[in-house]
């Protein structure tokens, strides 16, 4: 039995080893490193793909669902119509979505018209302008009368316009609506008030306020949250759907420029990946398009990263290959063309009659997304020569599947190194404890071969998968492994970008959202923190003369910023203790009393919501030095920027 003294003793000892343990100092030390690491001026990006109504629903303005009638097998998803409404082909004025409605009134009671529910709602703000268009003809001679009306949530009228249709030929039709309240779900209700029958094809609505006030544009709220991060790259349109689950589906770039309404309707393949969230009205209007894209990597200041299929459709589904490799690659050359060549070229021909002479300047390009086997570096290798062929200074990005490590990765990355491919564009989406064990994981990477783009990460925090404050710290965490290793590690985004709370498919994703709102997650806030302090080059940050890489929970990285002149230290505590560390900088000259430290903490389970967007979000403290060091106490599971002057 132990004795009362013998406890005691051993209550000393306890505390007096945690008080050493609170007390021990971690001696950092920050220098030049031997060899120069430049970091990439574009080095963190975004990734953007329409899942989780990413773009139709979410970044696309766009507030009608369905607005061509075109749906695969359900022309009318997503409308209500009474009275007497049907679908017809003849005549149609957009060839590539044959589908319009007939609207007849011959006096019945019920009328005739139809609602469209937009996306989980229409969201509509109280004294904002919107505009209506569609297209339309009377199949008489006479004028129709038509009303347009936004119906709230609660069955009441908002706004309301009376409207002509004229002529028997197909014409535009164009009117402004302003709600007299706000409401996140609203209607749009079409009524034939007329006796006899109407034509309706292309029915859009639009704030009058898009991101930077582009026509066909972008939602601004989360189109500026986009601009807050201030991404280098901007890599578009997937991701999987670029692969599609058959050749058919692919995501291909020509139907997606050109007037919106003759860009062909495709089914989002996200509407039916998962059956615990189908979503089958999910498809892609192309609304947000090639030319969009671009415009809006312009409007961003990042640089563009169009992805394209390969000749492979989706290994996890059909895993089809094409017989004949030709088209795909005319179609990346297309492509380029279509973003840098001259105004008389084909495809820059289009560019600037959609509006942009300039060319884009795009300098990068993906081929193919999550391929695995030998058809793969087949394919990129004709790729690459076609491209190389005619444009010697594009980037090529090539890939190492879906998986970190394993044998078709390690098959893969051979490949491309036996292709010198510039980029390898690597994808992780896993647990906590791989986050925070493989922060060194760059640390021994083949200086020589292919560079890496990390294109697709997030922790996935199990089992909900939640945008924790854990998941962000281990990301943060991971991160410092990037930046140290910027001369291998280009380009980084992380992945998905957004999600509409009531239409998701996929979680963690950096944005989430609803008709009106949007929050940024703690791991928006982690890729945020990198973007705004890349530094110009990486710094050599040790510990005992080792790289911090998790050592009693510690992670940190540092860089310098020449055209800011500031020193950057990224620090990540995931310890449950507070720790102290010292860092020393005595071989670099620094402002004394012009520092900041920038603060990401929280409990670990929590995440930012749309009711509760503040929980975790980055503070900010002036902080000063003495004589060469900056001692700092780092709270537990915390993450810090420290910015010096
Ligand atoms: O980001 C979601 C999906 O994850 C992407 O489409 C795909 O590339 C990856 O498997």
């Amino acid at each position: 039995m132990m004795t009362k003294k013998l406890i005691l003793l051993l209550a000393c000892v306890c505390v007096a080893f945690q008080t050493w343990a609170q007390e021990q100092t971690y001696e950092i030390s920050i220098k030049k490193p031997k060899k120069e690491i430049p970091v990439q001026s574009n080095m963190y990006g975004v990734f953007f793909e329409d899942i989780n109504f990413g773009a139709d629903g979410g970044l696309y303005a766009e507030l009608i669902k369905n607005r061509s009638f075109d749906f695969t097998n359900s022309p009318t998803m997503g409308w209500l119509t009474y009275g007497d409404v049907s679908v017809e082909t003849t005549g149609a004025p957009f060839e590539r979505n044959p589908n319009y409605l007939r609207l007849t009134n011959s006096g019945l009671l019920t009328g005739t018209g139809v609602i469209n529910e937009g996306f989980r709602g229409i969201g509509v703000k109280e004294g904002e302008m919107y505009q209506l268009s569609f297209y339309a003809r009377s199949i008489d001679s006479e004028a129709k009368n038509l009303r347009i009306e936004l119906i709230s949530s609660g069955a009441e009228i908002m706004a309301h316009v009376d409207m002509e249709v004229t002529s028997d030929d197909w014409g535009k039709y164009s009117v402004e609506l302003s709600p007299a309240w706000t409401d996140p779900h609203a209607k749009l209700r079409i009524d034939l008030r007329s006796l006899g029958s109407i034509d309706l094809e292309h029915v859009s609505l639009f704030p009058e306020k898009t991101f930077k006030g582009r026509e066909n544009g972008m939602r601004q709220d989360l189109a500026q949250a986009l601009a807050d991060l201030k991404p280098g790259i901007f890599r578009f349109p997937g991701g999987c759907i670029i692969e599609g689950n058959s050749l058919e589906m692919r995501y291909q770039w020509k139907n997606s420029v050109g007037p919106v309404e003759n860009r062909p309707v495709l089914e989002n393949r996200w509407n039916y990946e998962f059956q615990h969230r189908f979503t089958p009205d999910y498809f892609q209007s192309y609304g947000l398009g090639f030319y969009e894209y671009f415009l809006l990597c312009e409007d961003l200041g990042a640089d563009a990263l169009p992805v394209v299929n390969c000749g492979i459709a989706c290994q996890y589904a059909t895993e089809e290959v094409c017989e004949d490799l030709e088209p795909y690659i005319q179609d990346a050359l297309d492509l380029i063309e279509f973003a840098n060549g001259s105004v008389t070229s084909t495809w820059g021909k289009i560019r600037a009659e959609m509006g942009h002479p300039e060319p884009f300047n795009m300098k990068m390009i993906g081929i193919g997304n999550e391929q695995w086997g030998e058809d793969f570096p087949n394919h990129l290798e004709q790729f690459m020569k076609a491209i190389y062929a005619k444009y010697p200074d594009m980037l090529v990005i090539g890939s190492s599947g879906p998986s970190a490590d394993g044998e078709q990765f390690d098959y893969l990355w051979d490949e491309m190194k036996r292709l010198d491919v510039d980029l390898v564009d690597e994808h992780y989406y896993k647990d906590p404890e791989w986050f925070l064990n493989s922060a060194d994981r760059y640390d021994s990477y083949d200086r020589k071969g292919p560079k890496v783009f990390a294109g697709e990460y997030a922790c996935h925090d199990h089992p909900q998968k939640k945008n924790s404050f854990y998941s962000a710290l281990c990301e943060a965490a991971f991160m410092t492994g990037l930046e140290r290793n910027a001369d291998v590690v280009h380009l980084a985004t992380y992945a998905p970008l957004f999600a509409h709370v009531d239409a998701w498919q996929w979680k963690p994703d950096m944005i989430w959202f609803d008709n009106l709102r949007l929050v940024k997650s703690a791991n928006y806030y982690v890729q945020q923190l990198y973007a705004h302090h890349k530094g110009t080059r990486a710094m050599d940050l040790t510990w005992n003369k080792e790289n911090l890489t998790g050592q009693d929970g510690l992670y940190a990285s540092s860089v310098i910023d020449d055209e800011k002149d500031q020193l950057i230290i990224k620090i990540a505590n995931t310890s449950k203790e507070s720790k102290t560390v010292n860092f020393d900088f005595s071989k670099l000259k620094l402002d004394k009393n012009s520092g900041k430290q920038i603060t990401l903490m929280g409990d670990l389970e929590v995440e930012n919501t749309l009711d509760n967007p503040d929980w975790i979000v980055p503070t900010e403290k002036a902080i000063s030095i003495s004589g060469t060091t900056l001692k700092a106490e780092l709270e537990p599971e915390s993450f810090h920027v420290f910015v010096l002057k």
